[in-house]
């Protein structure tokens, strides 16, 4: 059987699939379920350091090709989610904890918790398309991107990725920041801001107007953000953005991610997906003669 196990800046994962960051990842029985269905790692609901409501309803649309949501970053905040960590490390997952904040200082103070906490990485949110003050406005920001990875590498010990989405436009000049101010993976991409329009109450279905759009319409995007990045930076790539089958992975792959999340996927083929797809890549690697996932990362870039 070829070897699917792989090694993310570090981090060991028994498979290259995790469960991007979202509503899926905001209770322990929940991650920990996630985890079961065969998920390599599961990534949490993005976490700051104090508790926050979140938007009124309507938080999410469905559209073509996917889904658009705000939700507004709801989370009990550090200290109490800290719990929930603990409850997942306790039943042996790989769990990597998202991590937003409106300050350098409160990225660093929240992933120090949910490290304490028994985090395995940090993921940090650079990139929620529609929440003011944070997110995709640091993102769009590279010297902010940098502060924020550099004062959260001086306290963090365990492997930190760094998540973009779309806001800065240069993905390479961005990239390269991100390696240069110490982060040890780059998460490409997040949602992308979008609206939806009813055209009975004729105006935006989302209370908050704006989302994150995700599902198999951003693929090509999330697929050529990837690509751009292994061009760019040698520190290992995470794929995100529309994966549903074993195929997509592999695009991922070729592009030049090392690993690839599921999210929105889930919502129509349930939990299932996961072993659906490290089936898939099993099959694949066999089929072409292949040992280890390894041999494939990045060869979409030729020699
Ligand atoms: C939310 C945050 C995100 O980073 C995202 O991609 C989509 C939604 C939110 O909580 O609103």
């Amino acid at each position: 059987m070829p070897v699917l196990e792989v090694d993310v800046a570090g981090l060991t994962l028994r498979n290259p699939t995790m469960l991007a960051s979202g509503v899926l990842g905001t209770s322990a029985p929940m991650l920990v379920r996630v985890y079961r269905g065969g998920a390599g790692a599961v990534v949490t609901k993005s976490i700051g350091l104090k508790p926050r409501a979140g938007f009124p309803n309507p938080t999410i649309a469905e559209v073509e090709g996917g889904y658009i949501n705000a939700m507004g970053l709801p989370n009990p905040g550090a200290r109490e989610f800290a719990k929930e960590i603990k409850a997942v490390k306790k039943a042996g997952v790989t769990i990597i904890a998202s991590v937003y904040g409106f300050t350098p200082d409160e990225f660093a103070k929240t992933a120090t918790i949910l490290e304490e906490a028994g985090s395995d990485a940090i993921e940090l949110n650079l990139s929620c398309p529609h929440v003011e003050k944070t997110g995709a406005e640091i993102g769009s920001q590279p010297d902010v991107v940098s502060k924020v990875i550099k004062t959260v590498k001086g306290v963090t010990k365990v492997p930190v990725f760094a998540k973009i989405g779309t806001s800065y436009p240069n993905i390479p000049e961005l990239a390269r920041v991100i390696e240069k101010s110490g982060a040890d993976g780059i998460t490409a991409i997040n949602t992308v801001k979008a609206i939806a329009i009813d055209v009975d109450t004729k105006r935006p279905i989302l209370a908050n107007v704006y989302g994150g759009l995700s599902g198999p319409v951003i693929k090509p995007i999330a697929l050529r953000c990837v690509y751009e990045a292994y061009e760019s930076v040698s520190i290992p790539i995470i794929g995100v953005g529309g994966v549903r089958s074993w195929q997509d992975a592999v695009q991922f792959i070729l592009a030049g991610a090392s690993a690839v999340q599921i999210g929105t996927a889930i919502a129509k083929r349930g939990l299932g997906i996961f072993k659906e797809i490290v089936t898939g890549l099993e099959r694949y690697l066999e089929d072409q003669g292949l040992k280890s996932l390894r041999e494939i990362v990045g060869l979409a870039h030729g020699e």
